[in-house]
């Protein structure tokens, strides 16, 4: 009988799972998580008042409650102290699929980056998301004016966030400080801020249209920014994902805006070169003006403009980081593999497999990582044959709790999803999730408390 260890719970390890049970009727399958909490950007990363997208858990949920997977929760994998060092999860398991995700966020590498005030969309993700390694900076505490750099799904993400009101977000799983902090927010400009033109903007249409719904907000869009750019003047020439974007936004540029307490300004061609500070925290970001170069790129005008904020979220795109004993592309990010196969020095390295944003690098919805995940299932399970020849010992997890590491399993998951409910009704909300690592591990272990 094969045993496969899948490393992170998020859509790709979930789905991986899924893959295997359906394609192998004898496998078994843990899933590994650092953290005690199940679904990986999916809870962490999602936005909290993107409740049907967030309710993709309960698809994953039924992955993890087969029969033949179990979640295992709270097990790191890395060369540190109390993890489990890759080497000797390999021991333990004829198969390894690596589905880690990118945890890291790109840099710009542009002067007064790490200024305080200046953080990646990443940091502040996971603070409204409820990440038990999220810094509480009060990020937008004495705010007026924000710049978001990038214009992603991400970027809409947090652009979005910053400037909803606590009507819409109480009633989401959002952590109750942040929440409060967002409540008496006195942000009254986002500016989102693209570096090509908006014909090249990555965020897609639904989520662009969103921003246009949103309660006392009004978009403002520079009619002069879309002239600039030759798809944008000419949309016919456009794939149908651009056209659409360059529409709304021409809708936005062209009707007088109504009057709103709050704005989000969409700017283009506009590239970042620093960030200025006032009294040591950021107070605005100064942007060179950029022309299409006709091949898809920008160039430089020499021409500059600052843009005052008090806050600043860098939204450039994730990265993924190097996994103890795995080979790593670091020009991508990425595992280097051949149809899901970890290559090593060019060879597929037999028992090692990878899928997700660790696979492909960080760009695709959730859905996407399924094929990718049926992909990586389907080598391992062609290898399955060799696989299983691998001299390894009894069930893992009894060899895990003998050298001291003791998983969260699916009750102790179930039991903090509980906390999590009592929370919400003792605030008078819904679900609140739980902030910290304390809590979270002393509402998991709750569950083997007789
Ligand atoms: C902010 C944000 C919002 C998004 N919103 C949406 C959306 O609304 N709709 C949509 O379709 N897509 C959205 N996406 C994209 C979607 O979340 C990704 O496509 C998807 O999560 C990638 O899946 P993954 O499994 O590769 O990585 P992840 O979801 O990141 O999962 C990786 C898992 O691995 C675990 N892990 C990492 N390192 C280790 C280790 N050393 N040991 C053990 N475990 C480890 C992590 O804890 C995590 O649980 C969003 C992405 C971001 C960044
Ligand atoms: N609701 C949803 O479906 C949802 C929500 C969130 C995320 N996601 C998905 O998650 C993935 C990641 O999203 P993302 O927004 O992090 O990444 P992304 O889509 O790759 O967008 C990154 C943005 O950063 C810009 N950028 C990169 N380097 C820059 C630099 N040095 N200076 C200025 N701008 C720079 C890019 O501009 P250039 O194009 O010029 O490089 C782009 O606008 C995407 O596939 C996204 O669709 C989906």
């Amino acid at each position: 009988m094969l045993r496969v260890a899948v490393v992170g719970s998020g859509p790709s390890g979930v789905y991986t799972a899924q893959s295997l049970v359906q394609q192998d009727p004898e496998v078994l399958v843990d899933v590994l998580d650092r953290l005690p909490a199940p679904y990986g950007l999916v809870r962490y990363g999602v936005a909290p008042d993107h409740e049907k997208i967030k309710s993709l858990q309960n698809n994953l949920r039924t992955v993890l409650e087969h029969e033949r997977v179990r979640f295992l929760g709270g097990v790191r994998i890395g060369p540190g102290p109390g993890e489990l060092p890759g080497a000797r999860l390999r021991g333990l398991y004829h198969a390894v699929v690596y589905c880690v995700g990118a945890a890291t966020d790109r840099h710009l590498g542009i002067p007064g980056e790490e200024l305080p005030g200046s953080w990646s969309a990443t940091e502040f993700v996971a603070w409204y998301s409820a990440h038990p390694d999220a810094v509480d900076d009060g990020f937008v505490a004495g705010v007026r004016s924000a710049v978001v750099i990038g214009v992603g799904n991400v970027a809409v993400d947090v652009s979005r966030m910053l400037a909803r009101g606590p009507a819409e977000l109480s009633p989401t799983d959002i952590p109750q400080a942040a929440l409060t902090a967002l409540t008496a927010s006195r942000v009254t400009d986002v500016h989102m801020v693209g570096r090509r033109g908006p014909s090249q903007a990555r965020f897609t249409t639904k989520e662009l249209r969103e921003l246009g719904t949103l309660p006392d907000t009004q978009v403002v869009v520079d009619e002069a920014d879309l002239t600039l750019d030759p798809g944008a003047t000419d949309p016919s020439t456009l794939p149908a994902a651009q056209r659409r974007n360059v529409e709304a936004l021409r809708a936005w540029a062209t009707l007088p805006p109504p009057a709103a307490t709050r704005r989000i300004h969409l700017h283009f061609f506009r590239r970042p070169v620093a960030l200025l500070a006032t009294g040591g925290h950021v107070s605005a970001v100064r942007f060179e003006h950029t022309v299409p170069d006709g091949t898809g790129g920008v160039t430089g005008t020499g021409e500059y403009e600052d843009i005052e904020a008090q806050l600043i979220l860098r939204s450039v795109g994730y990265r993924g980081v190097p996994l103890d004993g795995l080979p790593f592309d670091s020009a991508q990010g990425t595992v280097p593999h051949l149809a899901g196969r970890v290559l090593r020095d060019g060879t597929p390295s037999p028992g090692e497999y990878v899928a997700g944003w660790i696979k492909r690098g960080p760009t695709g919805v959730i859905g996407t990582n399924r094929p990718c995940a049926k992909e990586t299932a389907t080598s391992l399970l062609a290898d399955a044959a060799v696989l299983v020849q691998r001299e390894r010992p009894g069930d893992p997890l009894t060899v895990l709790r003998a050298e001291g590491l003791s998983p969260v399993e699916w009750e102790g998951w179930r039991s903090i999803e509980r906390a999590e409910a009592e929370l919400g009704a003792a605030l008078g909300r819904s679900v609140v999730k739980l902030p910290d690592w304390t809590s979270l591990m002393l509402a998991a272990r709750a569950s083997a408390t007789p």
